[in-house]
């Protein structure tokens, strides 16, 4: 059918680089420690994970204000990670297993630290001053309107030496780049070329939906948004005027352009709205935007919407407000959410949960991500006070516990040091998993090696049942004559109910409780998944 593309038809796993693997002892984790651990993603056999691709979240040298999303050099490595040597090994030794790299463009905004910045902020009529976003005070002095930083406070910074305040749409140590500007524009592609010489594949594009702002900078309304719930001063306010506005759809489109001159390069942004305005990030039928816009409802997934109504509206919603050439993703995980497993366990039973997920993630119709560790079951850490570290922590705790070291053995053995946080619960551990069939581990490694060599999970036809019980969400994935099912039941107990007419199994290809008979009636036991073959 489709022809094969690997941003599509492929596995995406998301390294965190501080926390997958220390090669030196310092306890932070490098992309040598990367390359030591690459057989373990694919060495090209089903002992490994499979996956097809890594993005990388930022690896740039920074000051580390934000964790690399603070970038003070667009075309190096941070030395914590190595150097551009290493960067370039890492490249080749992915690509030499068939493992393609993205790495992370930070567009938004740069460092304080970054030259760029330093110079813009020297003086009023440095030739770089245009380069970010700088405004006098309003008369009073308050700041030139009322926009809220995502991390709290105005998003504006008084610069006492030169007398105007500038536009920080994330931390102060953060300053917004003007990508109106056209020489920002023009350098920011520079970047993306840089990168795509050296061989990388493709970028995740940070906050992709405020890269312009209303050229006016009006005030955002006043009222307080009646979505909001969470502890985050910046969900307070809708982003009217600072967040999606129209015309960013041409700075994506410029974006692509420069991608497209390279065989085979991908985007995927990192967008915020309901699925009608992510899908615009697409573009015209998918070809001039975005390859992919994040549909983030599953990383908000609590235990409160683990139901098969809620799930399925996600997914169907995503699907429905696709136009024809755009693609789906799904996605669980980052290094902003809560780990899965945390998230859906107030009963005790997020590690069931975690099967089902897994055997949805990876029979949907659409890009898999994987955030390292979920396929392994880790649990968000409990990092004591003292040892927190993320700097967005008004969040209380903050970031740091979807971000623990990544769990090889029942030590650990991330780091031969003390690691940059500790680790999160131990039970769950590559070695020990590796071991046993039964494993969530190995549930992802079947699927994925599965879903490998299947056209209708990679490419077929998505197309929910109806008339299930309501714990309940069932769909088919159809190519030629390749017919699939998955089943998965949301509920704790067990449901039993017969399939509509002329749904024929033929056998079970993959089920979340091991290898249980098929029968026209199915059973499905609670937190139980199925995916089975048609006739
Ligand atoms: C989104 C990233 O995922 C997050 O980690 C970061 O803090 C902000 N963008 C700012 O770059
Ligand atoms: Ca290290």
């Amino acid at each position: 059918m489709a022809d094969y593309l690997w941003w599509k038809h492929g596995v995406i796993y998301q390294i965190y680089p501080r926390s997958f693997q220390d090669s030196n002892g310092d306890g932070i984790g490098d992309l040598q420690g990367v390359i030591e651990r690459l057989d373990y993603l694919n060495d090209g056999t089903e002992q490994s994970l499979g996956i097809d691709a890594i993005w990388f979240s930022p690896t740039f040298p920074s000051p580390m204000a934000d964790f690399g999303y603070d970038v003070s050099d667009y075309e190096d490595v941070h030395p914590d990670f190595g150097d551009l040597a290493t960067m370039d090994r890492l490249i080749a030794e992915a690509h030499k297993r068939g493992i393609r790299v993205i790495l992370d463009f930070v567009p938004n905004h740069s460092s304080s630290q970054h030259p760029w910045f330093l110079e813009s902020r020297s003086s009023q009529e440095s030739s770089r001053r245009d380069w970010y976003i700088w405004r006098d005070a309003k008369p009073e002095g308050s700041p030139p309107n009322n926009w809220i930083a995502a991390f709290g406070g105005p998003a504006w910074e008084w610069d006492q030496p030169t007398q105007q305040y500038y536009l920080h749409s994330f931390l102060k140590e953060q300053p917004d780049l003007n990508w109106r500007n056209p020489q920002v524009e023009e350098r920011m592609h520079e970047v993306l070329r840089f990168w795509m010489r050296r061989g990388v594949d493709g970028f995740r594009i940070d906050v992709m939906d405020r890269v312009v702002k209303d050229p006016e900078l009006r005030d955002n309304p006043p009222q307080t948004n009646p979505r909001y719930r969470a502890l985050a001063q910046t969900a307070m306010q809708v982003h009217q005027y600072d967040q999606n506005w129209p015309d960013i759809i041409d700075v994506v489109r410029g974006i692509r352009k420069v991608v497209d001159e390279f065989p085979e390069r991908m985007t995927v942004g990192e967008v915020g709205g309901p699925p009608e305005q992510i899908v615009k990030y697409y573009g015209t039928d998918g070809h001039d935007g975005l390859h992919l816009a994040f549909n983030f409802p599953f990383v908000r997934v609590r235990q409160r919407h683990w139901t098969a109504e809620h799930m399925r509206r996600v997914v169907d919603a995503f699907e429905g407000a696709l136009t024809p050439g755009a693609w789906p993703n799904h996605v669980f995980g980052n290094h902003d959410v809560g780990r899965f497993v945390s998230r859906v366990n107030d009963d005790g039973r997020g590690q069931e949960r975690a099967r089902v997920a897994a055997l949805l993630l990876l029979t949907l119709r659409g890009t898999p991500f994987i955030y390292y560790g979920e396929e392994i079951g880790m649990e968000d850490g409990d990092v004591p006070e003292e040892l927190l570290q993320d700097p967005a922590r008004f969040f209380a705790p903050g970031r740091d516990p979807e971000r623990t070291p990544m769990q090889w053995t029942r030590s650990g053995d991330f780091t031969s040091g003390t690691p940059w946080l500790p680790y999160s619960n131990l039970r769950c551990n590559v070695a020990d998993e590796m071991q046993d069939p039964k494993s969530l581990l190995a549930l992802y490694r079947r699927l994925i090696w599965f879903r490998r060599g299947s056209n209708a999970l990679r490419f077929g036809e998505y197309k929910p049942l109806d008339n299930l019980p309501p714990s309940v969400f069932a769909y088919t994935r159809t190519d030629g004559d390749e017919r699939l099912l998955t089943v998965l039941n949301f509920a704790n107990e067990h449901v039993r109910f017969a399939l509509p007419d002329g749904i024929r199994i033929v056998e079970m290809v993959i089920g979340t409780h091991g290898e249980l008979p098929t029968a026209e009636e199915i059973p499905l036991a609670g937190n139980e998944g199925r995916l089975l073959r048609l006739s």
